[in-house]
């Protein structure tokens, strides 16, 4: 293949990466934004495929760029060459090395920044979200196992009526919550939704009321009785069901 049609396949598989690049970015950045990974897909694929498939993306970009750079190394040496007189002295040669100078550069700052990546990861003192912690099992099983669909305004609703909504509700909404609110509890708040239907071992609401969540300075007050909790995990369980009224 001769030089021309080379360049302009490779051109064409730098525009193509690097729009892959663009099109994942912006579904890592609008429609499935951070902590969506365990809740939402698009397209069957959740946030952590899509962001797999946005750093092949950038990897194969900067792939075709180096084999642009060798493509054109020539031209490259020949404009440093005219740029930088103080070059000219050593005549191709000058260039040459300027060209490889830039080259061992680039490389040396990439391993720092690879090196300075590995070392500088640390763990957080307090998780942002205790979504890894389980619900206390415990307080569940002193409660008699529930069978069978909850009626969400029967039951479930009385308990955020009777227990929250003093605090998260029409008068006062503590925390940006309100107990009433469907989307509320649905929505992602502090990085996580408080119920996940269907996984009530990943609903922040369980840890919440059942006093596992350290980082809150009234989680005590938070404190549901068993058969409350039993009551709201067989709802979450069972699709977290909130019909219109
Ligand atoms: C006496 C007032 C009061 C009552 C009653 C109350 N809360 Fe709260 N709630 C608070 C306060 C104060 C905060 C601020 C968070 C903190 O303490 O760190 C809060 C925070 C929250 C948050 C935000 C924390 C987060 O991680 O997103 C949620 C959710 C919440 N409460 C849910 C509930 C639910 C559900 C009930 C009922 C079972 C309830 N609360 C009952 C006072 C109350």
């Amino acid at each position: 293949m001769s030089r021309g049609p080379f360049n302009l396949l490779i051109d064409m598989l730098a525009a193509a990466s690097l729009l892959t690049m663009v099109a994942t970015g912006y579904v890592l950045r609008f429609p499935l934004p951070p902590a969506t990974n365990r809740t939402h897909v698009l397209w069957g694929l959740s946030r952590h495929e899509w962001g797999t498939i946005h750093s092949w993306a950038s990897l194969v970009l900067l792939l075709i760029l180096v084999i642009h750079v060798v493509l054109h190394w020539d031209w490259i040496v020949t404009m440093i060459r005219h740029r930088f007189t103080c070059f000219q002295g050593g005549g191709a040669d000058g260039g040459k090395h300027a060209g490889l100078l830039t080259l061992a550069v680039l490389f040396t700052l990439a391993g720092l920044f690879a090196l300075a990546t590995h070392l500088g990861v640390r763990q957080r003192a307090v998780p942002l979200h205790p979504l890894n912690e389980p619900p206390d099992h415990a307080a569940f099983s002193t409660a008699s196992p529930r069978k069978g669909k909850v009626d969400f305004w029967k039951e479930v609703m009385p308990v955020f009526q009777a227990s929250c909504i003093t605090c998260h509700g029409p008068t006062r909404q503590t925390s940006g919550f309100r107990a009433d609110q469907r989307e509320d509890f649905f929505s992602s708040r502090n990085g996580a939704p408080l119920v996940v239907p269907g996984d009530s071992a990943g609903s922040r609401l369980l840890n919440i009321l059942s006093g596992k969540q350290p980082a809150m300075k009234t989680a005590a007050a938070h404190r549901l009785p068993p058969d409350e909790i039993l009551l709201l995990k067989t709802w979450i369980d069972s699709g977290a069901d909130w019909p219109a009224r």
